[in-house]
């Protein structure tokens, strides 16, 4: 229906805002696409050594995503429980592919956890609890993210049903894509760790 278009294209739109561009260069600390992995997520704000900025890009990043979805769920409940997926599937899409930047955007880590953070709390709190064990454990953000969303969809399976985990399938597809620098770079023992500058 037409609310489906709309919900895709409002997560969208939300999803495309690019806070940690917008943070850093509000913060003077430069184009965060010239410095480390070029990313615009917080793991890469993180290397400029400014802390509360790459908090402040997790929370946007991951609130846009949520944002998208909770809007969706509560400003039209009468769409059904397919609105607030497609919205939070737009808001990655956003995040990942934003217009405004040539539709090279960021890989997706806390838009997707914000994402089912607020589709299914307890799925959502299941995948930041992987990414912060595997975290403490190894100290990679990216190998954090791979394995949180592989098991996303395990998790929404068991908790919430099949349309979730299809969902969570996607996203998890969606940010293996984007991590395959990262990929290639943990391969040969060449990743940074979390907060180095060079691996
Ligand atoms: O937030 C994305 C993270 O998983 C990897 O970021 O900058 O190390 O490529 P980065």
């Amino acid at each position: 229906t037409w609310l489906h278009l709309a919900g895709l294209v409002l997560g969208y739109l939300l999803g495309s805002i690019p806070f940690g561009l917008l943070l850093t260069g509000a913060a003077g600390l430069g184009d965060i696409r010239k410095i480390g992995s070029g990313n615009i997520g917080a793991t890469n704000v993180l290397r400029t050594g400014n802390k509360p900025l790459a908090l402040a890009t997790l929370l946007l990043d991951g609130g846009k995503g949520a944002a998208a979805v909770l809007v969706a769920r509560y400003a039209f409940p009468e769409a059904g429980p397919l609105l607030p997926l497609i919205a939070g599937g737009g808001a990655m899409l956003g995040h990942l592919y934003p217009v405004w930047l040539g539709f090279k955007g960021g890989k997706g880590v806390a838009t997707s956890l914000g994402t089912l953070l607020a589709l299914d709390w307890r799925v959502g709190a299941l995948a930041c609890a992987t990414w912060l064990l595997i975290a403490l454990l190894f100290r990679y953000s990216s190998l954090s993210a791979l394995l949180a969303l592989a098991l996303a969809p395990v998790f929404a399976w068991f908790l919430a049903g099949p349309a979730l985990a299809i969902f969570a399938i996607i996203v998890a597809a969606l940010v293996w894509w984007r991590h395959r620098e990262n990929i290639r770079r943990l391969l040969k023992g060449e990743e940074p760790k979390i907060g180095q500058k060079k691996g």
